[in-house]
């Protein structure tokens, strides 16, 4: 008689970082011999891989907790293991709030995920936060795949700023950069492998260096690695984004042509309150700098409302930075004190509904710039990466624009579609998303299988197809 090899499943929350843990995780598990449940319900091993940054965001873990207590008490045998930031941040207090967690692990000790599962099998109790531990941050495993082509490379963790909102120093720790030479490895290494897109990741990405060589020397050797077709990395920060990155980022067509920068608000006496680091002055200089070298990037940004002391004044200055950048995308969230942060120990003083208020006037705002940047792309014939399906219909295939822009194209099935690069002529402009039809199937057949989509792919033959991929 053969055994039920054991399996896990993970729930993940939050950032990039976080996503690319699980991806370790995940094969640091296989590597030990589980495999992985479609479901929570059917798993050995439930695993939590949270996110702190924001109150909303941690509160998320213990809704989910509670949904688990009844799969504890049907097999008390099973671990459920929370994991990520919110991990390092509770610590064992999460034990004593959701008594049915097995095990806590920090992002920083994720290499000991094997041997902590074992020990909360035999114990139900097993647990690490230490935060100066470096052998699992850097591990490249063979999981750092996505789906369509694309793989995530940490180059760094951790971050050094003391932005006083934010909890991520306290949850990642200090600072750690991974060797220059052994990132660059890793990069041929998975552009070999048949890797379409890298994507360079750090809390502080552009804050990266080893030695005398900074970020942008990283990012204009990857660049040119043979193979290579997209490069993109994330997140950068304002008072680290030099003239000679945006060099590097106009010289190569590999470099995707968008920078996410997140500015946090438009009011210089707010972000001198958060400890930024650097004035909307300074911010707007380095933009018009890379919108010099590059007229038709994108650029996406993080906003705060209702910071400590935000008045009516400074959230006008954020909306009238966002009039005078147009982002592409804006990701914007209500100030909310996180635990031991240098902010916490000041009074969140603006009202919960002006918050409310302000967001929502942002995100109208946000909603009319970004259709309209959209709207910009009808007509254009763009190479778009598929790399699955459509969050709306699973039956329509999705992908990114090189400024990362969502792309739905119909006619395309998912699973034919998935890690290929097509030009796609885009049609409609929605808030969110493109939608558009691929033009040039014929010019792709050295890409296998490309003529032969299910779903009644309609070949478009004409002019369009000697028509050179205008628009990024
Ligand atoms: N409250 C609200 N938003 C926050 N962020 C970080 N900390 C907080 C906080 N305490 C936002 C920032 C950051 C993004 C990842 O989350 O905009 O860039």
């Amino acid at each position: 008689m053969t055994t039920r090899p054991p399996s896990f499943f993970i729930k993940t929350w939050g950032c990039a970082m976080n996503v690319h843990d699980e991806q370790k995780m995940a094969s640091l598990l296989e590597a030990d011999g589980l495999v992985r449940a479609p479901r929570a319900a059917q798993a050995d091993v439930i695993l939590l891989n949270t996110c702190s940054v924001r109150e909303k965001a941690a509160e998320k873990l213990f809704t989910f907790l509670g949904r688990l207590k009844g799969l504890k008490r049907e097999s008390p045998g099973r671990v459920i293991g929370v994991t990520g930031c919110v991990a390092q941040q509770e610590g064992e207090r999460i034990f004593q709030r959701a008594p049915h967690v097995d095990l806590v692990l920090g992002p920083r000790r994720l290499a000991r995920l094997p041997e902590l599962v074992r020990q909360a099998r035999r114990e139900h109790r097993a647990t690490d936060t230490a935060l100066d531990d470096l052998t699992a941050i850097f591990w490249d495993g063979g999981a750092a795949k996505r789906p369509g082509g694309k793989a995530f490379i940490t180059i760094m963790e951790g971050c050094n700023m003391g932005c006083t909102f934010c909890i991520v120093p306290r949850t990642r720790g200090r600072e750690v950069h991974r060797p220059f030479d052994e990132i660059v490895e890793e990069c041929r290494r998975r552009v070999g492998e048949g890797l379409t897109e890298l994507e360079l990741l750090g809390q502080t990405v552009n804050a990266y260096r080893d030695g005398r060589r900074l970020f942008h020397h990283l990012l204009d050797d990857v660049a040119r690695l043979p193979g290579l077709q997209r490069l993109r990395f994330t997140s950068s920060h304002p008072a680290f984004f030099t003239p000679a990155t945006a060099a590097v980022m106009a010289a190569h067509e590999t470099i995707c042509p968008h920078l996410h920068l997140p500015v946090q608000s438009g009011s210089d006496r707010i972000l001198r309150a958060m400890r930024r680091g650097y004035t909307v002055g300074d911010y707007l200089r380095r933009l018009d700098d890379l919108r010099r070298r590059i007229p038709d990037v994108a650029l996406s940004t993080d906003i705060i409302v209702g910071y400590p002391g935000e008045t009516e004044e400074d959230f006008e200055a954020t909306l009238e930075l966002m009039q005078r950048v147009r982002f592409v995308q804006v990701f914007a969230f209500k100030y909310s004190p996180r635990p031991e942060t240098p902010a916490a120990g000041i009074e969140d003083d603006v009202p919960e509904a002006i918050k409310s208020a302000r967001l929502a006037r942002l995100f109208a705002l946000q909603d009319r710039i970004s259709l309209e940047e959209n709207a910009r792309m009808v007509g254009r014939v763009v190479p778009v990466l598929f790399d699955g399906p459509s969050r709306l219909d699973r039956n329509v295939a999705s992908g990114r624009t090189p400024c990362n822009r969502v792309v739905n194209t119909l006619g395309l099935h998912p699973d034919d579609a998935a890690g290929r690069m097509l030009r796609v002529r885009i049609s409609r402009a929605h808030t969110h998303s493109l939608g558009g039809i691929a033009v040039d199937p014929e010019g792709c057949l050295d890409l296998p299988g490309i003529a032969s989509y299910k779903g009644g792919h309609r070949v478009v033959l004409g002019s369009e197809n000697r028509r050179p991929a205008e628009g990024r």
